[in-house]
C-alpha cells in the first residue's frame, strides 16, 4: 500500500536517507558527495523544525508497504539559500518553491508514485491558501533535486525562463 504523509518534527527520523541529513539546499557554499553525511542529522533536524515554527509543514513523506521511499520538501525560497545559484531566474518571494521531490528507492520509480505526491502537495498548498508554486525543473534528465520538467509541464507548470538546463517553473494554484 502506498500513502503520504505530511512529516511533524516528532516525525524526522522516517525521512529517507539521504535525505534526512542532506544539507544542500541548506547551505550556499560548495557542495559536493563528501558532504552528504549522516553526521548532519541535526543541523537538518534543527531547520525543519525553524521552518514548521515559521512557515508550518515543509517535508512530506512517501511509504510503500510501511518502508519511506519518497520525499518532498518545500517553503518559501528564502529558507533555501542554495537557490541563489541557480541562474535561470529566483523564485518569487510569495511563492513557495518545491526543493526536493524524490523517489529513493530506484526500484518504486516510474509507477506514478512521484506524480502523486505532487498532486497531494499541490492539493495541500491549496487548501493552505497558497496561491503559487515554484520549483527549477530539469530539461535534459531526471537527475534533479526536484525532477524533470515533463513532470511538472504535465501537471500545467509554465516555464518562466527557458535558457538554463534548470528553468524556473510556475503554477497559479
Ligand atoms: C523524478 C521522480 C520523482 C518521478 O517520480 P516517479 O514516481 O518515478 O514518476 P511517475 O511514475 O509519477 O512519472 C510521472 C512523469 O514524470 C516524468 N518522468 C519520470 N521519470 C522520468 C525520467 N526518467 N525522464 C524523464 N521524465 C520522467 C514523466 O513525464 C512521467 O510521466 P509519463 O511517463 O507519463 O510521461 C523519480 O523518478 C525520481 O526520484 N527520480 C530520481 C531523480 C534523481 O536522481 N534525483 C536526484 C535527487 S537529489
Amino acid at each position: 500500500m502506498f500513502k503520504i504523509e505530511t512529516t511533524a518534527e516528532k516525525d524526522f527520523r522516517n525521512i529517507p536517507s539521504p535525505c534526512r541529513y542532506c544539507l544542500y539546499w541548506q547551505t550556499s557554499d560548495e557542495y559536493d558527495q563528501k558532504r552528504l553525511k549522516p553526521e548532519n542529522e541535526t543541523e537538518k533536524q534543527e531547520w525543519v523544525r525553524k521552518v514548521i515554527a515559521e512557515f508550518g509543514p515543509s517535508i512530506q513523506t512517501s511509504y510503500l508497504d510501511g518502508e519511506p521511499i519518497g520525499f518532498v520538501q518545500y517553503a518559501p525560497a528564502r529558507f533555501f539559500p542554495r537557490t541563489k545559484e541557480y541562474v535561470s531566474e529566483q523564485p518569487s518571494e510569495d511563492a513557495v518553491f518545491i526543493a526536493c521531490l524524490y523517489i529513493v528507492k530506484k526500484e518504486a520509480r516510474g509507477n506514478g508514485f512521484g506524480s502523486k505526491m505532487l498532486e497531494q502537495l499541490l492539493a495541500d498548498l491549496r487548501k493552505r491558501g497558497y496561491k503559487t508554486v515554484e520549483t527549477f525543473a530539469r530539461k535534459s534528465s531526471a537527475e534533479n533535486p526536484s525532477g524533470p520538467l515533463r513532470l511538472y509541464v504535465k501537471h500545467d507548470f509554465k516555464v518562466k525562463n527557458e535558457e538554463d538546463d534548470f528553468p524556473l517553473v510556475r503554477l497559479e494554484l
